[in-house]
């Protein structure tokens, strides 16, 4: 009995030298926050807990079209609005086809034979489509740069996807902005919303497999086809699985057009006769199926979390490398040690950069090969048929890789794969091609 009350009296004690502990730290805490304000080298990664989530009324929209727009959550978010605006910072493009001339063979027939630049920041998505030589006579074209199309989906229906293109670039108020990934309660709680319908349409049920995050940029950077009935865009899968440019193919391979002929196909190359297929980047399928797939989402390594001055942490929505933001690489360092990721990632993005170079050249002398073959007459139609498959296939899975914007990062392997295959196709095409 006694010894009990003697146990008790110590832990009451105990707990009560541990809430003085805690309550202090409270206190100490308090002071380093403080510090590490000015010195925010020390806090190391900010993780989500790091946040104060609002839960405010969102304000009245002043857009023409009912969106909430950027300068309507100026008050309530000054740092996500001001950050985002910084997109026009990463304004550098490279002219993909002065740096590999073999493209403009390759795509001889379709638009970017023509003009063909990088990415750059979401700043300038109206003003980059304005302005691409690549011809665009229907609307669609604007449905991965601006909210305020978008919205007229939701409003209107797929018809949009037809209207002219310049009477619907009329209407567009705003780059890439807060309805784009947030609907009209821009983030409130952190919350995502997917404001592009085609993504429910293709994903259905599936859609709750892939993280909110990174679903939000998968709105976008993702490979997509207009449906060649009513031209409105959609993604050539229904779930993650069917994400692998194996099924992606056999999606395509395997659809009946509208005039009753089977094979999808963004343009029939005339030199060729191919039936050609032109993949875009396909970020958020090639990060999926990578190694980083069920550890991390997109904003993880390209929205670093900051602090203002006024202790407020946010992610910052300037969309950057990870490789040049010390936040986001302290945040690898978490898995990978003191390895030093910008050679490490570098010396990846070389190998695939290289391979490239190799079977694009290799792709550009089967297309020669397959030409002059058409022109000469010399082949039986069936086996000038078979090529044109093998050079069609060799395109697909080339492009797979070329045009997926981390340059081998995301999915080093799947990048190495797609231009192996892509290999394959073209040898099994030239022998075919030798008399
Ligand atoms: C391209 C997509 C995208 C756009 C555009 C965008 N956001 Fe976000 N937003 C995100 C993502 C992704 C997160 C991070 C969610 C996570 O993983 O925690 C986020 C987080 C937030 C949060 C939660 C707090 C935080 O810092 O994580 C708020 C609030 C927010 N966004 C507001 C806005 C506002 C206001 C705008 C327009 C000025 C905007 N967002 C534009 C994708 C976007
Ligand atoms: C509404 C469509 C859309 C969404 C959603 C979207 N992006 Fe983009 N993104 C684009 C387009 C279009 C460009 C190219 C803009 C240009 O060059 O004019 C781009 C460019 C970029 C770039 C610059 C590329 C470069 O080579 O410099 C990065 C980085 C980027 N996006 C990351 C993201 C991330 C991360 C998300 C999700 C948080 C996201 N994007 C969501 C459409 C989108
Ligand atoms: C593990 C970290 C990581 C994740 C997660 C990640 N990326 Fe990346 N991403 C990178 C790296 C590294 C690069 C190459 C950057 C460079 O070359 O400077 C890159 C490059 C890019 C680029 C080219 C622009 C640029 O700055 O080079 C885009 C666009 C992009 N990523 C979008 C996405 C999207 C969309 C997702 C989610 C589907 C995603 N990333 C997920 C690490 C990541
Ligand atoms: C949550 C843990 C985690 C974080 C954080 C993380 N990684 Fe990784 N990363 C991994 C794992 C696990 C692998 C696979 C290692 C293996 O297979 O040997 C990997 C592999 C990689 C690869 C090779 C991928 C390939 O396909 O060849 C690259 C590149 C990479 N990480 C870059 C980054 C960068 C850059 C960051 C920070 C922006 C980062 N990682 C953050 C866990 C992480």
């Amino acid at each position: 009995m006694e010894k009990r009350t003697v146990l008790t009296k110590l832990l009451i004690a105990l707990v009560i030298v541990a809430l003085a502990v805690v309550f202090a730290g409270g206190i100490i805490g308090g002071k380093d926050m403080m510090y590490h304000l000015v010195n925010r080298g020390d806090l190391g990664p900010l993780t989500r807990d790091d946040i104060t989530y609002l839960s405010v009324e969102a304000p009245d929209p002043t857009s023409g079209d009912g969106t909430v727009n950027a300068s309507d959550w100026q008050e309530l978010y000054p740092y996500i609005v001001a950050t985002m605006g910084d997109n026009d910072k990463n304004a550098y493009v490279v002219d993909y086809l002065e740096q590999d001339p073999y493209l403009v063979n390759i795509y001889e027939g379709y638009g970017f034979a023509k003009d063909y630049g990088s990415a750059r920041g979401h700043a300038y998505t109206l003003t980059d489509v304005a302005k691409t030589q690549r011809p665009h006579a229907l609307a669609n074209c604007l449905t991965c740069k601006t909210p305020n199309f978008a919205k007229l989906v939701n409003d209107l229906g797929v018809s949009v996807y037809t209207m002219p293109f310049d009477e619907v670039m009329a209407m567009m108020e705003e780059d890439i902005s807060c309805y784009t990934c947030h609907g009209n309660n821009a983030g409130n709680g952190g919350e995502i919303v997917i404001t592009h319908s085609y993504v429910a349409k293709a994903l259905g049920e599936n859609m709750s497999a892939i993280d909110p995050s990174t679903l939000s940029c998968g709105q976008c950077h993702i490979e997509y086809y207009f449906t060649p009935a009513d031209k409105e865009t959609m993604m050539p899968y229904s779930s993650v699985a069917t994400m692998s440019p194996e099924a992606i193919l056999a999606y395509y391979d395997e659809m009946v057009l509208p005039d009753g002929t089977v094979g999808f196909y963004d343009w029939i190359q005339e030199s060729t006769g191919a039936r050609m297929l032109k993949a875009q980047h396909p970020e958020m399928e090639t990060f999926l199926a990578g190694k980083h797939a069920a550890l991390l989402n997109c904003a993880d390594c390209h929205m670093p979390m900051d602090q203002a001055e006024d202790g407020t942490i946010y992610h910052s929505h300037l969309l950057v490398s990870p490789l040049e933001n010390e936040m986001l690489l302290s945040n690898c360092a978490r898995c990978h040690g003191d390895t030093d990721m910008v050679t490490f990632v570098h010396r990846l993005q070389d190998r695939v950069t290289a391979r490239e170079t190799e079977v694009g050249n290799k792709l550009s002398d089967f297309k020669n090969a397959l030409a002059e073959a058409v022109q000469n007459g010399t082949l039986e139609e069936e086996s000038l048929d078979a090529a044109r498959k093998l050079y069609r296939e060799a395109q697909w899975f080339f492009d797979f890789c070329y045009v997926e914007n981390s340059e081998g990062a995301h999915n080093s392997e799947l990048s190495m794969r797609c231009l192996d295959v892509s290999e394959e196709r073209i040898t099994a095409g030239m022998s075919l091609l030798q008399p």
